[in-house]
This record gives C-alpha cells, structure tokens and sequence, in this order.
C-alpha cells in the first residue's frame, strides 16, 4: 500500500506527490527539515521539534508556510491517514518554486513535505549489539545548528564508514569529536563523567540531547558539556550517541578500537529506558 504523503495542503498518493525542478530545496538544498519519532501511534517531542523547526526558518529568513499550530495539525492527520505505530514523520521546508538565482527570491511561496516512515525503533539491532563508529574529518558548514537539508557531507561520511565496514561516522574538527552523521555523541569517562560537547554553532542542538541531559541532572551522574577527544573516548568505560530516530545506541567499537567491555553498557541502557518510558507517560 502506497503511503500518504502531504505536500503545501494536500494529502496525496505517494506515485502522485510532487513539488517543481524549479524548488530551491533540489537547487540549493535551501530548505530546513525536522524528523519526529512515533511511538504507540503518537508524536514524540513535537512541541521542541517544531520550535527548532520555526528557529531553523528564522536562521535561514524562510518564512513558515503556516502558522505552527496548523503544521502540528496537519501532522497529526497525517500520522492517522497512514496509521504508523512506530517510525518517524519527516517534514521539510523549502524556500520554495523560483527561477535559479543564488539571490533569495522576493516572491516564492515556500513549500512544504510531510511523509511518515515505518521502523522498528524499540526493538532494533542496534540496541542489542550498538555499534561501530569510524571517525571521520567533519567537513560540513559552520551553521550545523540550523537542520538544513544540505546534508551531502554527512551523507558521505555514513557512507565512508559503512565501506570501512562501520556502522556510523563520529565526525572530527580540530581534534575533537563533533558529532555522528545523525547523532549527538557521548562518551561516560573511567572517572564517571559524561561528556557531551557543549551547544554551540558546531553541532545540532539535539531534542534527544535536551531530553536526555535532563534526565542526567535529575540522576546522580556527573555531567560536562565539552569537547572530547577520540583518544578519550578510546579509553571511556562506555560511548553512545542520541537521535529522535534512534534514543540512545551504545558506541562499542571506535575506529577498531573496543570501548568498555565491547557490548552496550549501564549507564547508556539505562538513559534508554528512562528516556522512552518519560515520554511515553507524558
Ligand atoms: N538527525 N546531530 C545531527 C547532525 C543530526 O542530524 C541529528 C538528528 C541529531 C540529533 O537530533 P535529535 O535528537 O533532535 O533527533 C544530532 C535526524 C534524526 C535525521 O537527520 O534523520
């Protein structure tokens, strides 16, 4: 069954959603995009994705096609047309349909795609075995704060580390590690600190992160937002990363490196559960 697919007010057959050649998001990747998780048919941390949503747009000069409230709206419609239990809504915004012209165009009406993807997300391999990272140069903008959908760089350093028989790329600036191709990174020292580079221009601000840092505070877990290094994170008892998409994977192995005992460890399992359990009982 083909799957439902929104595109600037209108739910269409997927063979039938189409947006011009002329959008600036397939000419300049000019466009902003948000991935919410979907867990027991619901919308996971929506409100802080779309206000990420509504900053990335403010960032760029993009202006929302509609107000959030009737975005929200719409995503829920299109979560109950094609009745996903578990997976991700991905929404995009363009600036829209305009002669190519690296000028912003003083008419465009942006345009906005919604679509929904099934995944298993509690029960996945990933979270049995985590997985293997290969570090990387990081080579992407100096705006990684604002999700643009420009993201050939992160694409080409997944695909690097999957040919190198990895799982996952940690990207490295200046002898630090950034973050993973999709993925806030972390390591949890021998000392037991956990460390996660601080927000700053140099990564996303991650809704998982935000989530998942509160939860640190509130336990008994010391806490550093910093830079780190690999060789740190070589010597770590344990390494993991967070994404909507994935809550929290244990890193195992960096750059044929073993981190810990090589399998998932406390504290990363732990934040997994309590992180779906919270936002499950919301
Ligand atoms: N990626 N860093 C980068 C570079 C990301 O692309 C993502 C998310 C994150 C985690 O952010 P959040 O916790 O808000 O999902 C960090 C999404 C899932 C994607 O591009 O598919």
């Amino acid at each position: 069954m083909s799957r439902i697919v929104y595109v600037n007010g209108e739910f269409l057959s997927e063979e039938n959603a189409k947006i011009s050649v002329f959008d600036r998001g397939f000419l300049f990747a000019d466009g902003i995009y948000e991935v919410t998780t979907i867990l027991e048919g619901r919308l996971i941390e929506n409100a802080p994705h779309l206000a990420r949503l509504a900053r990335s747009a403010k960032e760029l000069n993009i202006e929302l096609p509609l107000p959030i409230e009737k975005i929200e709206e719409a995503m829920r419609l299109l979560l109950e047309k094609n009745n996903v239990q578990e997976g991700a809504l991905y929404l995009q915004v363009t600036r829209g349909p305009a002669d190519r012209d690296f000028a912003f165009p003083k008419e465009a009406k942006p345009s906005l795609v919604m679509f929904t993807q099934k995944k298993n997300l509690i029960n996945n391999k990933s979270v049995v075995n985590g997985i293997s990272v290969r570090s990387v140069p990081d080579i992407r903008w100096a705006r990684r704060d604002i999700k643009t959908t420009q993201l050939l760089a992160a694409s080409l350093a997944k695909q690097s580390a999957l040919d190198a028989g990895a799982d996952d790329a940690w990207l490295v600036e200046d002898g630090f590690v950034t973050e993973g191709s999709s993925n806030n990174a972390y390591i949890f020292t021998k000392e037991g600190v956990l460390v996660t580079r601080q927000l700053g221009n140099e990564i996303l601000h991650g809704i998982t992160r935000s989530a998942i840092l509160k939860l640190v505070k509130q336990g008994n877990i010391k806490l550093e937002e910093r830079p780190f290094t690999l060789q740190e994170a070589h010597s770590a008892q344990e390494a993991f990363v967070s994404s909507a998409t994935t809550f929290i994977w244990s890193v195992v192995k960096i750059d044929g490196n073993i981190i810990g005992s090589g399998e998932p460890g406390p504290v990363a399992k732990k934040l997994r559960r309590i992180y779906i359990d919270e936002v499950l009982a919301r």
